[in-house]
């Protein structure tokens, strides 16, 4: 018999990747390219849309070739999307040609109109509405940036002329047809990320909308995150496209977190803490996001609290591109150990500002502690350490918001090699960190949902048997030592406040 696959592809910050997986959840074949990061101006971050669905037909043609023996479209039973969610993509309805380059979720050239949003019509009113507070993090402020500043384009988009998509609408808007045709779609989890969308009803708000002054007709139909779309005509003509999630989103399906009081946290390009609240919207007192988890087919969505960290491991690359002090990520590691602690050093990232739970886009990075003791170790440590003390802050502010303490951690993403790092981690937590055996976890949940959608799997339980662990770190640090770590960290993001005022 001929073996048949899911196929998934996972847009992210800095990369696209395409992995086959069978049955049994286990990798068949993976391919993946990097796309260029344009920083144009201080805190600018910039992708090619058009460069990223080039790089989606390399690694589409790659994975099925890599399998071994190369795969056909007769034997992909569906495609899974997931994406780096955010990210804004403005496109020509009659060209198709993009109109400018993406503007990425790091980006915070919309930090003066935030403060506005603050004054009027204030937090609440955003938080009550779309679960989230008013941040350069999400994209209906950069929909409002390009109005403000492409001439004529806001005009262009009342007349349907223009169209806006988070990556993975792009990408399906290409994958079924494009300009002769395409799908305009995203899904409830993308949707829930734009600060547009009703987090009780998962339709486009028309009181944010007005607010913003984002006309309708540019805006994609919301779909639920399990269901067969249309057929990826472009590419894999037949195969239908079944499934689309944010990557985190996807990350939480991907470890069979279908329980509420179930939680993950994948460490990437930043770092994002999603809690399943079940069917619930739950909203946070204590600075986190009430976000859409997943939505299968006709069902009744499933909500989570997210804790969203701009930067961990974009962190440790720019250590690597910038500063030159390792010449690859998974030498920090190597270097912070050459030192036995920090030497009394603090890097607070705050690259893009500060996400959660302190939501501010006038932070910028501070290094505090510096004396002519510190070494290249030192600064390593304090690299690692970052990841490790923004992840407590983000489990905190989720204890205070949910009744039941976290019990335990599942982790994923590639910073979760780094075993320095996921020790610290269950150091400063206090409570176990585990990874699974599969750990493209984010790729795993796109395929996952794909597959139930297409009928592949029959149900979550099935799913559920896949999850293996495959490493765990137990907490070991001093209680007395963490709290004054704790408290000097925090002393450490004090300073990084109000920079930019
Ligand atoms: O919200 C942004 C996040 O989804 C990006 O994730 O892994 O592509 O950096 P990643």
């Amino acid at each position: 018999m001929v073996e048949r696959y899911v196929m998934s592809i996972d847009q992210g910050t800095n990369s696209t990747r395409c992995i086959l997986f069978d049955q049994g959840g286990r990798l068949v074949s993976v391919a993946q390219r990097e796309h260029q990061q344009h920083f144009p101006r201080p805190g600018w971050v910039e992708h090619d849309a058009v460069e990223i669905w080039h790089n989606l037909r390399r690694v589409v043609s790659d994975a099925m070739a890599g399998a071994g023996t190369a795969v056909d479209a007769g034997q992909i039973a569906a495609i899974g999307l997931a994406n780096q969610r955010e990210t804004t993509v403005l496109w020509d309805r009659r060209t198709g040609v993009p109109l400018g380059r993406a503007i990425v979720w790091q980006d915070t050239r919309t930090a003066p109109l935030v403060e506005e949003l603050r004054q009027r019509p204030g937090e609440e009113f955003f938080l009550d509405r779309c679960g989230l507070p008013p941040s350069t993090y999400f994209s209906a402020l950069r929909i409002r940036w390009l109005f403000d500043h492409v001439k004529g384009l806001e005009q262009r988009a009342k007349d349907g002329e223009v169209l806006f998509g988070t990556m993975e609408s792009w990408l399906i808007w290409n994958l079924t047809g494009g300009a002769d045709g395409g799908l305009h779609m995203t899904d409830a989890t993308n949707a829930s990320r734009t600060m547009l969308m009703n987090i009780r009803t998962l339709d486009w708000d028309e009181e944010l909308l007005t607010f913003f002054g984002v006309p309708r007709p540019m805006l994609p139909e919301i779909r639920s995150n399990a269901e067969t779309y249309d057929e990826a005509h472009a590419l894999l003509p037949g195969v239908p496209i079944a499934a689309a999630l944010g990557d985190q989103q996807a990350a939480l399906f991907g470890q069979t977190c279908f329980s509420p009081g179930e939680a993950k946290c994948t460490y990437g390009t930043g770092s994002f803490l999603l809690l399943n609240t079940g069917t619930e919207v739950i909203r946070s007192r204590h600075g986190l996001l009430t976000t859409v988890a997943y939505k299968i087919g006709d069902r009744e969505p499933v909500y989570a609290l997210e804790g969203s960290i701009a930067v961990t491991g974009a962190l440790v690359q720019w250590f690597r591109d910038r500063l030159g002090l390792i010449s690859s990520a998974p030498e920090i590691e190597t270097l912070a150990r050459t030192v036995e602690d920090n030497g009394g050093c603090y890097i607070v990232p705050a690259f893009s500002g500060l996400f959660a739970p302190r939501w501010r886009s006038d932070a910028r990075g501070v290094i505090v502690g510096l004396t002519s003791y510190i070494t290249s170790g030192h600064l390593a440590r304090a690299v690692l350490e970052a990841t490790g003390w923004q992840t407590r802050e983000v489990v905190d502010a989720m204890n205070a918001d949910s009744s039941i303490p976290l019990k335990e951690l599942k982790v994923d993403g590639g910073m979760t090699a780094d075993n320095l790092l996921m020790q610290f981690v269950a150091d400063v937590l206090d409570v176990p960190v585990v990874r699974p055996m599969v750990s493209e976890t984010v790729s795993l949940g796109a395929g996952y949902a794909a597959g139930l959608a297409a009928g592949y799997w029959p149900d979550l339980e099935v799913l559920r048997r896949n999850w293996h662990p495959a490493a765990r770190w137990l907490p070991a640090m001093d209680p007395g030592h963490r709290d004054s770590e704790y408290d000097n960290w925090q002393r450490a993001v004090e300073r990084s406040l109000g920079w930019t005022r």
